[in-house]
């Protein structure tokens, strides 16, 4: 399987930009379509911009947690969910010195992150990719999948998780909303 994803911003691509919106720090170039392709060997002449980023193991779940989104979480690429986001996102350097336990203790137990997730499932489908360790300008590649009539609901979730402390830790953010 292939886990690495690149997401380029240019000219082309199988997703119209909507919009791309500079939520902390730098925002990222104007692009009118995003390209979604987890074949490496792509050529992305052209392109404005290019993440990667590589799916991987769950840092934080608890196995309790780990059911119930195994059991809620609907996959990518549903036919009605013609609406989605890209949201890079990096976090500070604070962040990534605190211990494994510190940081769980602010994404779950302070930020209820997993359990405002779960609300908004099965509406969104979500995947995680990472990219701090290959000095990617963000340390992740958040990506979401939704039907049209989720979208207030999505924005009211996006707005929630800003609210937490774990945002407090957040440097650079930008919100790509995307429609196919
Ligand atoms: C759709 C509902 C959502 C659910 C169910 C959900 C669930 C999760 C879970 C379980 C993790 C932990 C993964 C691990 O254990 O390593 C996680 C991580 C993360 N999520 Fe969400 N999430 C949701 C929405 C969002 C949204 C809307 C954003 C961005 C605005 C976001 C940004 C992140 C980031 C950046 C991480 C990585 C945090 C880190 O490792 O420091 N999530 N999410």
């Amino acid at each position: 399987v292939t886990r690495l994803t690149t997401f380029s911003g240019g000219d082309f691509g199988n997703w119209e930009v909507e919009s791309i919106e500079a939520v902390a720090g730098a925002s990222l170039p104007d692009a009118s379509w995003l390209a979604v392709s987890e074949d490496a060997e792509t050529a992305h002449v052209g392109a404005a911009w290019l993440l990667r980023g590589v799916t991987s193991n769950q840092r934080y779940t608890t196995r309790e947690e780990q059911t119930i989104l195994l059991a809620e979480q609907p996959q990518l690429g549903r036919p009605e969910a013609t609406r989605a986001a890209l949201i890079p996102i990096r976090k500070t350097e604070e962040w990534w010195e605190l211990a494994q336990d510190e940081r769980r203790e602010i994404l779950a137990d302070r930020s209820k992150h997993v359990s405002i997730g779960l609300e908004y499932l099965p509406g969104v489908a979500r995947r995680l990719y990472h990219c701090r360790d290959f000095g990617e300008p963000f340390d992740f590649l958040t990506w979401f999948e939704y039907a049209p009539s989720q979208a207030a609901a999505f924005s009211e979730l996006v707005a929630r998780l800003r609210d937490t402390p774990e945002w407090g830790y957040v440097e650079r953010e930008v919100e790509i909303r995307l429609v196919r």
